[in-house]
C-alpha cells in the first residue's frame, strides 16, 4: 500500500499545553493492567526491549512499562507534565525523559520495538505522528495507542454525564473515544490494528477522583470559564452519592498495529 503521507510540514502548530491540567493529572485511574499485558503480547515484545512512550505525561503508562521490564524512552512536550513523570519514574534504572512530541519525537530512526501513545494520540496530528512512529520503529515493530474510558452506563457515571451534557450542550469526546482503525490503515504504514479492551472497577479515594476532573482536558477545553464550576458540581454529586471511596468502572481500549513490511520504501 502506498502511504498518503507526503512529508512533515516545516512548521507544526504548538503541541497542546497540558500545564493547566498537570497538578491533578496524577490522581487519574491506572490503565487496566490486563489490557496493558494483552497489548504487549500482541506487540510481541519482551523484557529488555526498547519502547518509546510518547506524550508520556505524568508516567501513567511509562511506569507500568518499566514495571514489566522494558527500557523506556519517555517523550513529553509539556514541561510541567514531564517533571511529574520524571519524579514518578525516578529510581527505575531504564528510563530516559526527553522533550518532544508525536509528530517530531527527536528520537533515532529504527530504534524501538514498540511506540506507545497513552491518551495522547488524540492530541497529535495523527497522520504525522504515525509517520514519525514508523520512522523510529525497527522493522516489524508495533504502534499502540490507548485510552481509559469511564463506563457511562454505571448509575453515578450516567448522572455525571448528564450534568456535563447539561452544562456543555455541544459536548463531544472527539477523537479520544473514536475508532482509530481508519486513520492507522489509511496511513499505509501499518497493518490493520488489533483492538484489545477490558474493564475493571477501580476503588479510588473520592476526593482525589474529584480533584482529577480538573485534569480532564477534553471537558476543560469545551467548558471554558465554566470548568471550575462544573468540577465543583461533580464534587457535590459524588459527595452526595459516594462515601470516602468511589467505585469507578473504566474500560481501557487499545489499538495495536504492526509496521507494514517494506514501509521503509514508502514516501515520507
Ligand atoms: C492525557 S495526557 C496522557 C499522559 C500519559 N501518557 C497517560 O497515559 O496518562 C496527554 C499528554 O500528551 C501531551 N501532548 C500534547 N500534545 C502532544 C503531541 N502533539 N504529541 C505528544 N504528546 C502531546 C500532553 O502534554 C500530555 O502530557
Amino acid at each position: 500500500m502506498v502511504s498518503e503521507f507526503t512529508g512533515p510540514p516545516s512548521v507544526l502548530p504548538p503541541a497542546v499545553d497540558y500545564s493547566p491540567f498537570a497538578t491533578t493529572y496524577q490522581d487519574r485511574a491506572d490503565y487496566v493492567p490486563s489490557v496493558v499485558d494483552a497489548l504487549l503480547r500482541v506487540a510481541e515484545v519482551r523484557r529488555g526491549d526498547a519502547v518509546c512512550d510518547i506524550g508520556a505525561g505524568s508516567g501513567h503508562l511509562t511506569e507500568p512499562l518499566l514495571q514489566r521490564g522494558f527500557h523506556v524512552d519517555a517523550v513529553e512536550p509539556t514541561p510541567a507534565m514531564r517533571e511529574l513523570g520524571e519524579r514518578r519514574t525516578h529510581g527505575y534504572p531504564h528510563v530516559r525523559w526527553y522533550e518532544g512530541r508525536g509528530e517530531a519525537s527527536g528520537r533515532a530512526s529504527e530504534a524501538y520495538a514498540l511506540v506507545t501513545f497513552g491518551s495522547s494520540f488524540n492530541l497529535t496530528e495523527r497522520p504525522l505522528a504515525l509517520a514519525e512512529t514508523a520512522r523510529i520503529l525497527r522493522d516489524g515493530g508495533y504502534f499502540a495507542c490507548l485510552w481509559n474510558h469511564r463506563v457511562l452506563d454505571d448509575p453515578l457515571q450516567a448522572r455525571i454525564e448528564e450534568l456535563i451534557h447539561d452544562r456543555i450542550p455541544v459536548y463531544s469526546y472527539g477523537v479520544r473515544r473514536a475508532d482509530q482503525t481508519d486513520v492507522i490503515v489509511r496511513s499505509g504504514l501499518f497493518e490493520t490494528p488489533v483492538v484489545v479492551s477490558g474493564t475493571q472497577v477501580f476503588r479510588l479515594p473520592s476526593q482525589a477522583w474529584c480533584d482529577a476532573w480538573a485534569s480532564h482536558s477534553t471537558v476543560g477545553q469545551q467548558s471554558g470559564n465554566g470548568f471550575t464550576g462544573l468540577v465543583d458540581e461533580i464534587r457535590e454529586l459524588v459527595r452526595a452519592e459516594a462515601g470516602d471511596f468511589i467505585d469507578v468502572p473504566y474500560t481501557t481500549k487499545a489499538w495495536v498495529a504492526r509496521l507494514s513490511r517494506g514501509d521503509k520504501d514508502a514516501p515520507r
